[in-house]
């Protein structure tokens, strides 16, 4: 069955990209299309625009064997799919400017540039995160634009960024917003191998479907910013946030994941989509049953403040023209990605309080300089802290695990460190002569 239908993906983020590169891996001819005409040159040449563990073999091996290509003319999906097609949408729904409502600009612009080329059957797919009833509108907006019968289901996206490749290959589940079984049908070949190797394939109405993926992402936020209120207790009680959790964690009803304390989430998924779904409650007139999610959002943010203050603190009560190295940009490791990164919003805090800011990490250098180029850029952990009166460990990359404390202490010219992610061998960099505070752990060692 696999190569009787075609895919084509529009929108060739980490989203879309992945989608289209696994699409291929699985053995379907694949068109992606983004208006972006360097991202497609990037694509096209069979490597990643940004930096994902995985992405640039299946990206090579299936440019090269010609089942997946790339263009950034719209009118060519059509023509490529036939009959049959499934057309995704992995277009970016970001947070609106001066609103936390969802900006559905590029779903509506592809949903559009799509439509009137449909001449023969086949099913568009959003995976976009979506305020629900927007799958009903698309499906709607198909109707009036298409020329021939087109299906609309909605398919939401549980990747992870560093796991895409695998998230795609191996999801937990398949989750599919269906109207009609046509639609169930093909999304059902679409992921036949899939199926076989017993991944569970939920199908429900577009509604439900809209709603499963900001219902997973708020909760997982909500895990987060409970383990980081219980780190703003310790601080205040003097109690350790990290032996908490440990215990915590052996409860199975409360699960081992998702309960790390620190600097708490960023990326481009959890922030704007906790916001996004408590904005659409309000409008479906049950504001009060997601107002819960502002709290998610503000002990989130209050870590970033305490990440600051500690640093404040470390460096006598002001960090005017104070030399800070931060380590780590990316809004995790295994990443590059820097929108809405805690590291980043910290090491802008602080060059705002008049520190001399120097960042250094392994990826995500470039789009942090892209974002904040009035701070310093180094090359190096080390470099960065050359000569800093304060280091803060913000991005838990694994190399920062393996710094000598001892050797780190001859860099700088005061050996204070705000560990902001806990991953660091506290008693080590103590014993090494350094004055620690981290997030969420008693002030002096036990
Ligand atoms: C998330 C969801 O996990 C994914 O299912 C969805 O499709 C998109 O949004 P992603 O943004 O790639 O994926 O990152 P994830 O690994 O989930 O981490 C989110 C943020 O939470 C990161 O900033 C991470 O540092 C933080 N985090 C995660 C914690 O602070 N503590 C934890 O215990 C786990």
């Amino acid at each position: 069955r696999v190569g009787k239908r075609r895919i084509t993906v529009t929108g060739t983020g980490y989203l879309g990209a992945t989608h289209a590169a696994c699409m291929a891996e699985l053995g379907f001819e694949v068109l992606g299309m983004d208006v972006d005409a360097e991202k497609i040159g990037v694509l096209a040449s069979g490597r990643s625009p940004f930096f994902e563990p995985g992405l640039n073999e299946v990206l090579a091996r299936n440019v090269a064997s010609g089942r997946l290509r790339f263009t950034t003319d719209p009118a060519e999906l059509a023509a490529f799919g036939g009959e049959g097609a499934v057309h995704f949408l992995c277009v970016n729904t970001p947070q609106s400017a001066g609103s936390d409502a969802a900006d559905l600009r590029y779903l509506n612009l592809a949903v559009e540039a799509l439509a009137p080329h449909l001449t023969e059957s086949c099913v568009v797919v959003g995976k976009s995160t979506v305020p629900v009833g927007t799958a009903a509108a698309v499906a709607d907006r198909l109707r009036e634009l298409a020329p021939a019968a087109v299906e609309t289901a909605w398919n939401p996206e549980f990747l992870r960024e560093g796991h895409a490749v695998a998230d795609t290959l191996h999801p937990d589940r398949l989750v599919v917003g269906v109207e009609s079984a046509e639609a169930e049908q093909a999304l059902r070949d679409v992921y036949a191998s899939l199926l076989e190797d017993g991944v569970p394939f939920l199908t429900m109405d577009l509604a439900t479907s809209e709603l499963v993926k900001t219902a997973a992402n708020s909760f997982l936020a909500t895990k987060i910013s409970f383990i980081n209120a219980m780190a703003e207790v310790c601080e205040a009680a003097d109690a350790d946030v990290v032996l908490l959790a440990q215990a915590l964690r052996l409860d199975p009803r409360i699960g081992t994941r998702f309960l790390e304390p620190g600097l708490g989430f960023g990326g481009a998924c959890l922030p704007k989509d906790i916001r996004g779904f408590a904005a659409r409650s309000r409008e479906l007139g049950v504001g009060q049953a997601l107002a819960f999610l502002h709290e998610v959002d503000g002990i989130n943010l209050r870590r970033r403040a305490r990440a600051v203050t500690l640093a404040r603190e470390l460096c006598g009560g002001s960090l005017e023209g104070r030399r800070v190295a931060v380590w780590g940009a990316a809004f995790k490791p295994d990443s590059d990605d820097v929108r809405d990164s805690p590291s980043l919003a910290v090491a802008d805090a602080l060059a705002g309080e008049g520190a001399l800011v120097t960042v250094y990490d392994p990826e995500a250098r470039d789009n942090a300089a892209k974002y904040l180029p009035h701070l310093g850029f180094a090359d190096s952990a080390r470099e960065a802290a050359r000569d800093a009166q304060v280091v803060v460990h913000a991005t838990e990359w694994p190399e920062f695990r393996e710094i000598d404390p001892v050797e780190a202490a001859g860099w700088v010219a005061q050996p204070h460190l705000v560990d902001c992610r806990n991953t660091l061998d506290l008693a080590a960099w103590r014993g090494a002569g350094w004055t620690v505070a981290a997030l969420g752990r008693p002030a002096a060692a036990r």
